[in-house]
């Protein structure tokens, strides 16, 4: 079968890799991909925002799966009118898709449905939203309910925080986006990420992940996309994750089914481990990025047949498998990043020497080739996974790729796993 994958980052590297390689790939074709996937399949420059040019692509190709990456296309409803042409796609329906696309979406179903998250309310207006802060005070979280790439999310500590926040959302800082806020508790505890492959029934939870959000060694500095993933998690332990799947993936997937809107695709839970036990931040409907570039290498099984599972509602009796080895992946960016990038169009060097240590994979994201030349093109470029029998394996492959990479340019964080590293008893 040909299929087509949407996007471009180092997650749909990592899921090229593993389509490409699945017995059920004929051709590959990625819209638009990135330096990485074109070994993988063949780059294609669609506009994904125009649905009839990716119908009428996927008819001339004969693309019989489309697998979206990102969540833009989904919560734009591109598995909606792929499927009204009678074309698969893995990837939730633009409905469904809220539960990532708004944050009061979300937290309205988990009230509705007894699903522990923390306490909230919602405003689409400055001055309700401002007379419930003089009411509740500070901490607390403020959330513009769309889409707004990592930027949306305040943790004010105090209400004056809160406040610029909400004036600035209503303000149209984030523009529609930013129409309704949420207001939140702040939680307490340890994050962890809880992926789950769903078929609008079914879910089969995959193999535990967990990402480093903060920019800077040992936590600190600006939320970003994630500089860097390791698999598993020791933190997520069988019965924490069968709490969590009897808790809120199940119950979600009840609740998306008795709407009439079910979720198929990956749902991934951003949870917070508190005294009460798990409670939900907030869910994304797509793999996590650079979690897949953990993920992927880890999984045993063939992704696209567990795909098609998916999309055909078969997931019941089907068995994930996972390899023992361990993964973590680096991610390199350009210096600036998440701020203003202090340059565009470096070059890279030193790939091929990273690449051809035994156990290691270097994932492109924001890359491109001008002629002989590998250059930057973006904030996150590479990510560098490396696998081994323990997370500490993993990790020294990791790093070990890593030095071998000649990029002055770039900057990336040397303490990637250190608290499952910590927990191991492993030490770092
Ligand atoms: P989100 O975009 O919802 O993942 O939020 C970004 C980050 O903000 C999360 O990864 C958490 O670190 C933090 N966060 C969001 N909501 C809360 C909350 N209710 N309590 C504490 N931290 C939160
Ligand atoms: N690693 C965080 C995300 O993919 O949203």
């Amino acid at each position: 079968m040909n299929i087509l994958l949407i996007g471009s980052g180092g997650r749909e590297h990592a899921l090229a890799l593993a389509i490409a390689g699945s017995p059920s790939c004929d051709r590959l074709f990625v819209a638009p991909g990135n330096a990485g996937t074109a070994a993988h399949g063949e780059n294609v420059s669609l506009d994904v925002a125009d649905h009839d040019a990716v119908v009428a692509f996927c008819r001339e190709k004969d693309v019989g799966l489309v697998v979206v990456g990102p969540e833009g296309p989904l919560v734009a409803g591109l598995v909606d009118d792929l499927a009204a042409a009678g074309i698969a796609a893995f990837g939730p329906r633009r409905v469904a898709a809220q539960l990532e696309g708004s944050k009061g979406y979300t937290k309205e179903l988990c009230a509705e449905y007894g699903i522990p998250t923390a306490a909230f309310a919602r405003f689409d207006a400055l001055e309700p939203a401002l007379a419930n802060l003089a009411a509740t005070g500070a901490p607390i979280v403020v959330k513009a309910d769309g889409l707004a790439a990592g930027k949306g999310v305040v943790v004010a500590e105090t209400a004056a925080e809160a406040e610029e926040a909400l004036r600035a959302i209503f303000s149209g800082a984030l523009g529609a986006a930013g129409a309704s806020v949420v207001m939140e508790e702040k939680l307490e505890g340890e994050e962890v990420s809880f992926f789950a492959l769903c078929d609008g029934k079914t879910a089969l939870p995959l193999a535990s992940a967990q990402d480093h959000k903060r920019v800077f060694d040992g936590d600190v500095g600006p939320n970003t996309g994630g500089m860097g993933a390791y698999s598993p998690a020791p933190v997520l332990t069988p019965a924490l994750a069968e709490r969590v799947m009897a808790e809120i993936v199940r119950p979600t997937l009840v609740a998306m089914a008795e709407r009439g809107t079910p979720f198929v695709g990956i749902l991934y839970a951003g949870l917070m481990l508190t005294a009460q036990g798990p409670k939900l931040i907030e869910y994304n409907v797509r793999f996590g990025d650079p979690e897949a570039q953990v993920l992927m290498p880890r999984l045993a099984s063939d992704l696209v047949a567990a795909m098609l599972a998916a999309c055909e509602g078969r997931l019941e009796g089907i068995d994930l498998r996972w390899r023992d080895d361990a993964a973590l992946t680096v991610v390199l960016a350009t210096r600036g990043y998440p701020g203003a990038l202090e340059t565009t169009g470096s070059t890279i060097g030193g790939l091929e020497r990273a690449g051809a240590l035994p156990g290691v994979s270097v994932f492109h994201a924001a890359t491109a080739r001008e002629g002989e030349r590998l250059v930057a093109r973006g904030g996150r470029v590479l990510a560098v996974t490396g696998t081994g029998r323990t997370l500490a394996a993993a990790r020294d492959r990791a790093y070990e790729a890593v030095d071998r990479i000649d990029w002055p340019e770039g900057f990336h964080r040397r303490d990637i796993g250190w608290r499952a590293l910590g927990r191991d008893g492993v030490g770092s």
